[in-house]
């Protein structure tokens, strides 16, 4: 039987019970729940509402409740709907009238929002963490192949040289923020909404200040209607969470590409790659791959949460229980990728030689060689037009423009000397990019220096 079943006739079709059930999967909240009850009928009992000898036995029921959710001895029922009243039905089974009373002044329309932010305030603590793990092996990395140089690109075609240790760090920063959403999304899911009851509030004298002190609540929710009946607080989780996996799947990209036989810059611990059941040469990265490919769930989850909430009348409606799924779903798959994601680039080995030979393109120093005529008072879109100049006549005549003859290089660049020579050395190019952000070695130590500080 419900607990709701005072007006009805009849018990809801098998039908119904199948639509309506989240036990499936709400059980997930179940210690937030149990806690969340327990600070509830502490409060009641202090503000005489309840006995304390009632609150005593909830409390240690609701312990008992947790073991047997633990040890898979509780009996969940779908019957009863979701796991707020799994565990109520089983006091009211096991404590009579005492039982009965835990769901004074409280409605589930307040308790599962309690328990969702609970909950989330548990995973993005532990994501944050994680996600520093993940940083703390990008760091080490950068620093185990300090000095390796390799093309950086845009459209992905050769632009300057940088260092390795460069590019990993931009993900360095990228994450850093990812951090920084989940901080600052939790300032707002860090709001205590018991006490809103089913949507106006309740007549029965609670303290709200009690209890969010006794859950660690800096604040209280200010507007009953708005606790019960809002969801931004996991849209924007969600949408942290998408984010952060957009980040993970360009790394992904930028992995997959530089495995690649035609990059052939890094390889992966044969642990992380996966082989053919056809082709027996081959070595996938089906890690980066998924993870790449996870992203969708994660960018779905968003969308799906965001178009639940888009036009619901206030307050709360039946709908909004269609907002665990999701959560739940990308919180698990954001734990899957960040317990594999540090393992892996741990493994990354790089193949320098071959790096620094695509580097050496000439190409790719043909910026430095329009800033080099920039310090000879050349403006720069002169130099950059006379520059573009020697790289069609190289082009034209098949070499590359630092194969050419000074005296052929002056009849395009009347200002160039001989130290234009210099200029193609993919290693001075890096040196020379000494700027805070920029890519010479002296910077990326510094910014390695920070990151191990900090990640310490
Ligand atoms: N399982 C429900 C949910 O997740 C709990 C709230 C149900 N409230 C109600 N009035 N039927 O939203």
């Amino acid at each position: 039987m419900t607990l709701w079943h005072g007006r009805f006739a009849k018990s809801p079709a098998k039908s119904v019970r199948e639509i309506s059930e989240s036990i499936s999967y709400d059980k997930e909240l179940y210690e937030e729940d149990i806690n969340g009850s327990k600070a509830h009928v502490a409060m009641l009992a202090e503000q005489k509402i309840i006995p304390l000898s009632s609150a005593k036995k909830i409390s240690s029921a609701l312990d008992q409740i947790k073991k047997e959710i633990e040890n898979q001895t509780f009996p969940f029922s779908e019957e009863l709907e979701d796991i707020h009243m799994n565990i109520e039905k089983a006091l009211i089974d096991r404590l009579g009238g005492d039982g009965a009373k835990v769901h004074t002044a409280r409605s589930r329309n307040d308790q599962v929002n309690l328990d969702t932010r609970l909950y989330m305030r548990k995973k993005i603590r532990a994501i944050s963490e994680n996600i520093r793990e993940l940083q703390r092996s990008l760091i080490s990395k950068a620093s185990e192949y300090k000095d390796v140089i390799m093309p950086g690109f845009t459209h992905l075609q050769h632009a300057q040289p940088i260092l390795f240790a460069h590019h990993l760090l931009a993900y360095c920063e990228m994450f850093e923020r990812d951090i920084d959403r989940l901080e600052d999304c939790l300032r707002r899911v860090n709001v205590m909404p018991l006490g809103s009851a089913a949507l106006a509030g309740t007549t029965l004298p609670i303290n709200r200040k009690s209890t969010a002190e006794k859950l660690a609540f800096p604040k209280i929710s200010e507007n009953s209607l708005d606790a019960v009946a809002d969801r931004d607080f996991i849209c924007e989780f969600l949408s942290a969470l998408a984010i952060f996996a957009m980040h993970i799947s360009r790394l992904s990209e930028d992995i997959i590409l530089w495995v690649s036989q035609e990059f052939s810059y890094v390889s992966l611990g044969d642990e992380f790659c996966t082989g053919s059941s056809l082709m027996p040469q081959k070595k996938n990265p089906d890690v980066a791959e998924l993870c790449r490919g996870k992203t969708g769930r994660l960018y779905g989850n968003l969308i799906h949460l965001l178009t639940i909430c888009k036009g619901l009348p206030l307050s709360y409606n039946r709908d909004l229980q269609e907002d665990k799924e999701p959560l739940f779903d990308s919180v698990k798959t954001v734990e899957k990728i960040l317990a594999v994601y540090p393992q892996m680039i741990a493994s990354i080995t790089c193949n320098k030689r071959r790096m620094l030979e695509a580097a050496s393109d000439p190409g790719l120093m043909a910026t430095d060689i329009a800033e080099y005529l920039v310090m000879k008072g050349i403006p720069f879109r002169n130099a950059h037009k006379m520059v573009g100049e020697l790289v069609k006549h190289a082009e034209k005549n098949a070499t590359t423009i630092d194969k050419l003859a000074l005296p052929e290089i002056k009849k395009i660049i009347p200002a160039a000397d001989k130290d234009i020579f210099n200029l193609f050395s993919p290693s001075a190019s890096v040196s020379k990019r000494n700027l805070q952000g920029g890519t010479a070695p002296e910077q990326i130590s510094s910014r390695l220096k920070f990151w191990s500080k900090k990640l310490k």
